[in-house]
């Protein structure tokens, strides 16, 4: 797929105040500062249409883009931030699963996950909350390219043993680094294939 256009239209702060839209539409959901913004940047081949920060947090809203005026792309606030309070991060994580929640053309989540340190609790949690709510999701492996020789493969197949420890099966699964622009095409392909089936 080549991205024709990417249009930013908005930042909501409750799946109510969406824009209503009948194209079919992926968000990226993961921990905060696991690369979320970064890879919708990779993806759609724009530097800073989605705000990336060193701070975690960065994100706090429903962020909506429309590509090709054929699909929505959505960057989510993280979830299990620790330094916010918790009160602000219940807030947080009722928006997120809210707006899984009731958004009627929502495709497909891609879940993001930090290829470099194992799996973490939230982590798990989140893919558990997902499949309990038959929520269609992926999962893609980010910052791949801070994981030198052996590292890269081990610590992937790690989590993989962890995620099969829970799940049966494992859906769909893309190893990224938005920094070396890699996955791009893997995801690109995979969105074009469920827009085509519509
Ligand atoms: P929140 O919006 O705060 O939840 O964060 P986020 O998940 O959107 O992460 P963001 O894209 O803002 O990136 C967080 C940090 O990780 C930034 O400093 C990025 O430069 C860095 N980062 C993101 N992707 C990669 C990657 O593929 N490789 C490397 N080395 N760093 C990355
Ligand atoms: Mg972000």
């Amino acid at each position: 797929m080549v991205i024709k256009q990417a249009k930013f239209i908005g930042s909501f702060p409750r799946v109510s105040k969406c824009p209503v839209s009948e194209l079919p539409e992926y968000t990226f959901i993961g921990r905060s500062n696991v690369g979320k913004s970064s890879l919708i940047n990779m993806i759609l081949g724009r530097k800073n249409i989605a705000k990336v920060s060193n701070t975690p947090g960065k994100t706090q809203m429903i962020n909506f883009f429309e590509i090709n005026k054929s699909w929505n792309l959505v960057d989510l606030p993280g979830y299990g931030y620790a330094q916010l309070s918790k009160k602000h991060r219940a807030s947080l994580e009722k928006m997120i699963k809210n707006y899984m929640l009731n958004r009627e053309n929502l495709s497909c989540t891609f879940l993001l996950i930090d290829s470099r340190i194992p799996l973490q609790q939230a982590d798990q949690e989140f893919a558990n909350w997902l499949g309990e709510n038959q929520l269609p999701f992926v999962i893609v492996y980010t910052k791949v390219d801070k994981l030198k020789g052996d590292a890269k493969h081990e610590n992937i197949i790690n989590i993989k043993q962890r995620l099969l420890e829970t799940w049966e099966e494992l859906p769909e699964q893309f190893v990224t680094s938005s920094r070396k622009k890699q996955g791009r095409d893997h995801i690109l392909d995979f969105i074009t294939d469920i827009n085509g089936n519509k």
